[in-house]
């Protein structure tokens, strides 16, 4: 997608480099950094420098091309093993960081005894990785602007469009084409706090694309849906089981049982590679929990310029931070993916793969 007229993926790799946008930066400054090795960028998924599911993924493969192009040819194995298991525990409940790990750990098996070879093939693996996934979120946009009815208000949770993937997004891309298409759509867009994914990121992106929204507080999503401003909500997923439970950010469950109760359809949108069948439900899947101090603090830029921390709850009370919940898939009216929309049972996730 475009930032001031020049168009840029959220992650990708020049040379041995991968490059990534600073998020916490936005929407206050546009910074790219670079992480020069596996380590760099397996602490830049840590930090949240790159987040949202499908980024986090690409960066990963990324980040394994990193590790197979380092690894030195007297300890090629064992660098290839740690150098997984440093990327693999840098967050726990987005599925496309493991399938993109995978994938790389896949393709280089077999070059394994001809380690130039193998790095070759770490390299073109990761680049598929991403290609896949900006195929795949337009896919997406393309299947979902059909649910879109001319006038249209839409609400989402969190940042699911470009900047949680690697170009168009999933939640967003359908509103990004409907725009285009010259639909009118309206977007609400939840806070969601503690990171505020919504305000800083959702709203940007949005703002970039001249699609009009409001910020709303998350808990003013249910006195929007019952008052029937509401026609639509669109979410992202994190990880997606076997039966159609979703994971994503927390408060993205409070949404769907409103939404449910106000008759308003609740669609998840996310590429294939966010689905998970070895979990067979929601209750398998690990959620995160994050330090409290997202939720004691705020972060901000103050009107002299300044990027600061300022304590947002009484010095001394403590805080709880999960970063994602499940909803249940008899909440979802249907899951977008690039193969098309999907009923959120059993049937439907396996008729992706068949
Ligand atoms: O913790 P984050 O910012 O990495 O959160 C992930 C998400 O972006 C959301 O849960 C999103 O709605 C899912 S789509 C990637």
């Amino acid at each position: 997608m475009k930032v001031m007229e020049r168009h840029y993926r959220t992650v990708w790799m020049e040379g041995s480099i991968v490059k990534l946008i600073n998020q916490p930066l936005i929407p206050h400054k546009f910074e790219i950094v670079a992480m020069e090795d596996h380590r760099a960028t397996a602490q830049a998924i840590k930090d949240m420098i790159v987040r949202g599911a499908g980024a986090i993924g690409a960066t990963g493969g990324y980040g394994m091309a990193q590790v197979v192009l380092e690894a030195p040819t007297d300890n090629f194995e064992e660098y290839i093993r740690r150098g997984a298991y440093a990327l693999r525990n840098t967050r726990p409940t987005a599925q496309n960081l493991f399938y993109a790990i995978d994938k790389v750990l896949g393709e280089i098996e077999e070059a394994k005894a001809d380690p130039k070879k193998a790095k070759e093939a770490a390299v073109v693996m990761a680049q598929q990785i991403a290609d896949e996934d900006v195929a795949a979120c337009k896919q997406i946009g393309e299947y979902g602007e059909e649910l879109i009815k001319d006038g249209n208000n839409i609400s989402t949770h969190c940042n699911a469009g470009w900047l949680a993937f690697v170009d168009w997004g999933t939640a967003l891309s359908p509103i990004y084409l409907a725009t285009r298409k010259g639909k009118k759509v309206f977007v609400y867009v939840d806070e969601t706090r503690p990171r505020s994914q919504g305000s800083r990121l959702t709203a940007w992106e949005l703002g970039q694309e001249g699609v009009p929204h409001t910020i709303i507080a998350d808990n003013a999503t249910g006195y929007y849906m019952k008052s029937g401003k509401i026609d639509l909500v669109i979410v992202g997923a994190d990880r997606i089981t076997a039966n159609g439970d979703v994971a994503n950010k927390i408060g993205t469950y409070s949404s769907a049982v409103i939404a449910k109760e106000n008759g308003i359809p609740f669609y998840v949108a996310a590429p294939t590679s966010t689905i998970d069948l070895k979990c067979h439900s929601g209750e398998e899947i690990p959620i995160e929990e994050r330090t409290p101090d997202e939720v004691l603090y705020a972060w901000g830029w103050s009107d002299q310029g300044i990027f600061e921390r300022v304590r947002v709850s009484p010095p001394g009370s403590k805080a709880k931070n999960p970063a994602f919940d499940v909803t249940p898939a008899s909440y979802i009216t249907g899951i977008i993916t690039e193969k098309g929309i999907t009923k959120a049972t059993p049937e439907g996730i396996r008729s992706l793969f068949t």
